[in-house]
């Protein structure tokens, strides 16, 4: 991947991470991009318009009544000009104003008069980025499409311990690239951006005793290759994910759970969705009483274990009544007469579209990394290619934006 070709505009915010927006600026153009800077009244606090000028190679833009500088460039142009906007550090301050719409400077009244889309790299104190203002905001501009890349968590400037730290400078040109990929463009008309996806994913885990659990080998990695595919596509994406061992997606809101009942829990809560793509194994039953103590082995033999069945998490969703998501996606992973249980199931738990898969013998689909998949609806089945997870996933994604309206344009 590289940024040949491609123009960002880069605003730079008042915190003490501007320094490493030098260095994002470097970064960009190494890759073969090119850079054009507002930086903000506190941003020229950190870093001075000189060294932004001299790394950027361009005209640093500072000040919004400039009338030299209107008259050259307006800032309705200015923020049309680029492929991408991004703002890195973005303070508190800048997050909030983006939230509100407010336009007082020449940063904010750039932000609210694009066209393009706009990627930040938030940078603050851990009580900050923690308070639920913050949080609010950041809630606010996912389901207005704005991307999010970072923070880290680790040791901040000012002494204290936790998220609140920029994103390094080639993570940040990294979703720099991704945000500006082809694949997000192939979307194209049918980018997701305004919508908020839910997927759930992995398998669930259902106790026994306090040491022993019923589970399944599903590794969550479909369900995460979607969730990340659907952020990359521009939603606001909520993961709930049951117990597995691989990270959770950049840019994704995950839950984390173990049971069925949590997961239908998370899943309720995270209500209203446009998508809803339940990706998860569910245990289709649990222990009826759990033991408190570890079970003991007993002269009288192994235990009797009596099961009474789980909630029926997609069914359940797809029967609602209000707030039934637009669009429900189940999956059916199955041994034998695939396509034909797909259908009954499509019928059975009311959804739009089963994503059905054979995962008998020696497919390795369970664990692996590799996939082949029928797309099943009323009236068809689409057989995809034996494919990655990832293509999968982002195919899925594709399939699903045709299916809506583009909130914003690209
Ligand atoms: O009935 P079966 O488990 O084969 O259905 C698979 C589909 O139903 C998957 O989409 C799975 O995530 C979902 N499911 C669920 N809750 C359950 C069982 C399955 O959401 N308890």
């Amino acid at each position: 991947m590289s940024l040949i070709g491609k123009s960002v505009l880069l605003l730079i915010g008042g915190g003490v991470a501007a320094y490493k927006s030098l260095e994002l600026i470097r970064v960009i153009r190494k890759r073969g991009g090119s850079v054009r800077c507002i930086l903000t009244k506190a941003g020229a606090e950190f870093v001075t318009p000189l060294s932004v000028s001299s790394l950027s190679g361009e005209k640093v833009f500072t000040d919004l009544f400039s009338l030299t500088d209107e008259a050259e460039m307006g800032h309705i142009e200015l923020s049309r000009s680029a492929d991408l906007v991004v703002v890195a550090p973005a303070t508190a301050d800048l997050l909030a104003k983006m939230a509100q719409g407010l336009a007082n400077d020449l940063a904010s009244t750039t932000l609210l008069a694009t066209d393009k889309r706009v990627l930040v790299a938030p940078a603050m104190n851990v009580r900050m980025w923690q308070h639920a203002a913050t949080q609010r905001n950041i809630e606010t501009l996912k389901g207005d499409g704005v991307l999010f890349v970072g923070p880290d968590e680790g040791e901040m400037a000012c002494g204290e311990f936790g998220p609140g730290r920029m994103a390094e400078p080639s993570v940040i040109a990294d979703a720099i690239e991704a945000a500006l990929s082809q694949r997000m463009s192939l979307l194209g008309s049918g980018s997701l951006i305004g919508r908020h996806v839910l997927v759930t994913s992995g398998p669930t885990h259902e106790a026994i005793d306090p040491v022993r659990y019923i589970a399944n080998r599903s590794s969550g990695k479909q369900g995460h290759a979607i969730a990340a595919a659907a952020a990359r596509a521009g939603a606001r994406v909520t993961l709930v994910s049951g117990p597995v061992a691989i990270p959770d997606p950049q840019g994704v809101t995950t839950a984390h759970v173990e049971t069925a009942s949590e997961m239908l829990r998370a899943v309720e809560a995270a209500l209203p969705a446009d998508i809803a793509v339940f990706c998860a194994a569910v245990a289709d039953w649990r222990v009826e009483t759990q033991s408190g103590d570890k079970l003991k082995k007993t002269e009288g033999g192994p235990p009797a274990l009596a099961l009474t069945p789980n909630p029926d998490i997609l069914a359940t969703i797809a029967h609602r009544k209000g707030e039934r998501p637009s669009l429900v996606v189940g999956f059916a992973a199955e041994t034998s007469n695939v396509i034909d249980y797909a259908r009954s199931k499509l019928d059975k738990k009311a959804c739009d579209l089963i994503v059905a898969n054979d995962v008998g013998g020696d497919s390795g689909v369970m664990g692996g990394d590799m996939n082949t998949v029928h797309i099943v609806s009323k009236d068809a089945v689409d057989s995809w290619p034996k494919l990655s997870k990832a293509d999968v996933a982002e195919r899925l994604v594709a399939l699903f934006a045709t299916k809506f309206a583009p909130k914003v344009r690209l």
